[in-house]
């Protein structure tokens, strides 16, 4: 094994070992010894030292290939689950309430699910029609739900003394669902999160954690499908804050933190990558995704085919759980999940599970309605892409092999008129029930559909064409 002493990151390591170190306040918060943390970060400094430096050095994977399933897939579920749940006010709960650091960290005592079934999570997942599931594995409280060696803010290493990354994996892969874990770089517990210009040893462990547990994460599970990362680029450092002590306070405005720290995810690409050539990761990072996360119902935004991209929301208004949080109509997610396909994306909906481990029952039976829309009419949602419809006030449109799907959401009246296309409508059919007829010229394309017929969800009409669908230009 040759090392490389100039390599930055080695030199760091020497330092913080010669110096004796203990590199921020983890070690003041009780999550490592000194000693061991020295241990193991020499460990992990000896083997980083030899990664390559740089990401582009796995260029070789085409993203459209490691990205095809997830396109095809579609629809996945969205997991917030970690000791915020206790509380039920959100996994923001320790920042939005400034709960001090020590006095939050107790929650992992009392953090022993009884109904953890990840088995039942992607079972409900796949009622759903979903193709993916994303857990959080460790979200901006710190809290991981997987081992981390010496680290004792851990699921493995606190009350419940159970790894539940390592059996949500296992669920979801029995289950035949591709397996993604969500990852926040950035932990509240680093003084060097709020003020990295300051702390700067703070904010230094902080990104040795993120690139040790990343680590983990890619190692000790297997194939992991799809890593989530959120939080993580230097405009999310000094959000909005300032440490003092335990306590958390505005920053004054205007004086936010102006650079000077780097995450270095170059080098958690190289080591990604290297560990897991097909990963699928979103742009949540400092370094290029394979895909881009919108965020919101607000988010919904414009049809965009050229840059993968996926939405994420949650299913009744929160991400991590709070009691009594109702879903909106069915309809409102069905037609959202036409309108993400015919804008060429991907829907990640979230629910947020109890402390136990259980999802509330309206979410539950939304999530099985859903799934049961799809199990009918799926095939106009999955392994389709957008287009070539562009998104109207009437609708959408995807398309597979020789078939346009039209999603009409709205009937403008009995008949809907389209633009013409280069191709030729051999049959028509509404999959969703009535008797759909076409009216094609050089001008346009005319569809009809008796009034009694329209689809309160969404009317899915298919169009069999004499050509691939996907040679059709875009069109308004
Ligand atoms: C936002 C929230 C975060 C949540 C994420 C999911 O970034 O701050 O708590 O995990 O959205 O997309």
């Amino acid at each position: 094994m040759l090392l490389d002493f100039e390599h930055p990151e080695f030199s760091g390591c020497l330092r913080t070992i010669l110096l004796g170190d203990s590199r921020g306040s983890p070690d003041k918060i009780g999550i490592m010894k000194p000693a061991k943390a020295i241990l193991t970060l020499t460990i992990f400094c000896l083997v980083s030292a030899t990664e390559p430096a740089s990401a582009n050095e796995f260029a070789d994977i085409q993203p459209a290939a490691r990205l095809q399933w997830w396109r095809d897939a579609k629809f996945g579920m969205f997991l917030h689950w970690g000791i915020y749940a206790i509380p039920g006010r959100g996994e923001w709960v320790q920042w939005n309430e400034q709960i001090p650091v020590n006095e939050y960290a107790k929650l992992a005592d009392q953090f022993v699910p009884t109904n953890f079934t990840p088995a039942a999570w992607a079972a409900l997942a796949k009622a759903a029609g979903m193709k993916y599931m994303v857990l959080t594995s460790r979200h901006h409280d710190g809290f991981a739900l997987f081992d981390d060696g010496t680290n004792t803010f851990t699921s493995v290493k606190s009350a419940a003394h159970r790894d539940f990354v390592a059996e949500y994996v296992k669920a979801v892969r029995d289950a035949g669902l591709r397996v993604g874990l969500y990852y926040s770089p950035l932990d509240w517990r680093f003084p060097g999160y709020i003020l990295p210009d300051i702390q700067r040893e703070s904010a230094e462990a902080m990104r040795a954690q993120y690139h040790r547990q990343v680590k983990e994460l890619l190692s000790n599970y297997g194939k992991i499908d799809l890593l989530w990362f959120d939080g993580e680029g230097t405009n999310w450092l000094s959000f909005g804050g300032e440490w003092k002590g335990a306590k958390w306070q505005k920053r004054p405005d205007k004086q936010n933190y102006h650079g000077g720290f780097s995450w270095q995810s170059d080098r958690v690409l190289a080591t990604l990558r290297s560990l897991q050539p097909d990963i699928v990761i979103n742009d949540r990072i400092d370094a290029p995704g394979d895909f881009h996360s919108r965020e919101g119902w607000g988010a919904l935004g414009d049809f965009d085919n050229e840059h993968p991209w996926e939405l994420c929301l949650p299913i009744a208004g929160a991400w991590g759980y709070q009691p009594n949080r109702m879903p909106r109509p069915l309809k409102d997610y069905i037609q959202l999940l036409a309108n993400v396909a015919g804008r060429d994306g991907n829907l990640l909906l979230n629910v947020g599970p109890d402390r136990n481990g259980k999802i509330d029952e309206p979410q539950a039976e939304r999530l099985r309605q859903i799934g049961a829309w799809l199990n009918q009419y799926g095939e106009s949602i999955y392994a389709t892409r957008g287009g070539p419809f562009l998104p109207a006030d009437w609708g959408v449109s995807t398309r597979r092999d020789k078939t346009i799907y039209v999603h009409v959401l709205k009937w403008p009246g009995e008949k809907l008129v389209l633009p013409a296309i280069p191709a030729k409508v051999v049959k028509a059919t509404a999959l969703t029930g009535g008797d759909a007829k076409f009216d094609q010229t050089t001008n346009q394309m005319e569809i009809s559909l008796p009034e009694a017929a329209h689809a309160e969800l969404d009317t899915v009409i298919a169009l069999e064409l004499d050509a691939p669908a996907d040679s059709i230009p875009l069109l308004k």
